[in-house]
């Protein structure tokens, strides 16, 4: 972790599990303040479908220095199988919800604060059953950079994840889930999945980098360019 981010107070939004709770592991390593806020269990309640709680989570949390969101609804269907509610929320969870955060949150952000969103590699890697995410995690490459230049100074990032063995996977069951690394491993160029650490480091690295905004940056083992 860069020294940046010492003393610095970030909100982890889906921090309950997954990615997101392990950047809110190794932000606290490093000395940060971290506040994690998930739909049900400790820290303050946060939906991000649900603009009430986004509000109230506000006012409860008061100034800091950055937000990040890993939410993700999965809505993992060709498209003869799609759910107009389960299609709404998966938006809901990646695009509204990162507009609305940064609705009722940016006014809190203190100078030299960013945004940190999450797309994924999907978004530039069409496959059947897998649309929904795809253009979710697409459109969500434009919010940020719509969003950095709204918001500046605030700077707006989002990492864009490969396949990593985050636990999401688990629910694939574990034949289908090893095959899905595996296929991981063979579809990138650095011959392997990726970790929550490999994340974790671009995510701190880029809550710190002072100089970069509006970008998008793969941690994906090069898989965009196969
Ligand atoms: N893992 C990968 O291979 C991979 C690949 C590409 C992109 N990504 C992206 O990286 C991010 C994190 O992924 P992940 O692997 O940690 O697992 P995930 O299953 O995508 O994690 C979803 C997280 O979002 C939270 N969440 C879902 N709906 C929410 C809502 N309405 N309001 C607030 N929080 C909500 C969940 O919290 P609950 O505990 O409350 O359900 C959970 O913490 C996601 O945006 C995902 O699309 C992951």
């Amino acid at each position: 972790m860069t020294n940046a981010l010492e003393n610095k107070r970030i909100l982890i939004v889906g921090g309950g599990r997954g990615i997101g709770a392990h950047i809110a592991r190794r932000a606290t390593d490093g000395g940060a303040d971290v506040v994690v806020a998930t739909r049900g269990g400790e820290g303050p309640r946060l939906d991000v479908l649900d603009e009430a709680s986004i509000a109230s989570a506000a006012q409860e949390i008061g100034p800091l220095d950055h937000v990040v969101t890993t939410a993700s609804a999965h809505h993992d269907v060709p498209v003869a199988d799609l759910e107009h509610d389960k299609t709404i929320d998966a938006f809901g969870a990646k695009v509204t919800g990162a507009l609305l955060l940064a609705k009722h949150f940016a006014p809190q952000v203190r100078p030299g604060g960013s945004f940190l969103l999450f797309s994924g590699v999907v978004g530039w890697k069409p496959a059947p059953g897998t649309i929904v995410k795809g253009i979710a995690n697409g459109a969500l490459e434009y919010v940020a950079a719509h969003l950095a230049v709204e918001l500046a100074p605030i700077r707006v990032n989002a990492i864009a994840p490969g396949i990593i063995d985050s636990g999401t996977w688990d629910r694939l069951g574990e034949e289908r889930k090893h095959a899905l690394l595996e296929s991981a491993a063979d579809g990138g160029l650095v011959g392997r999945h990726g970790t929550l650490d490999d994340i974790a480091d671009a995510a701190l690295w880029l809550l710190g980098a002072g100089y970069v905004s509006g970008e998008v940056i793969h941690v994906d083992g090069g898989a965009r360019h196969r």
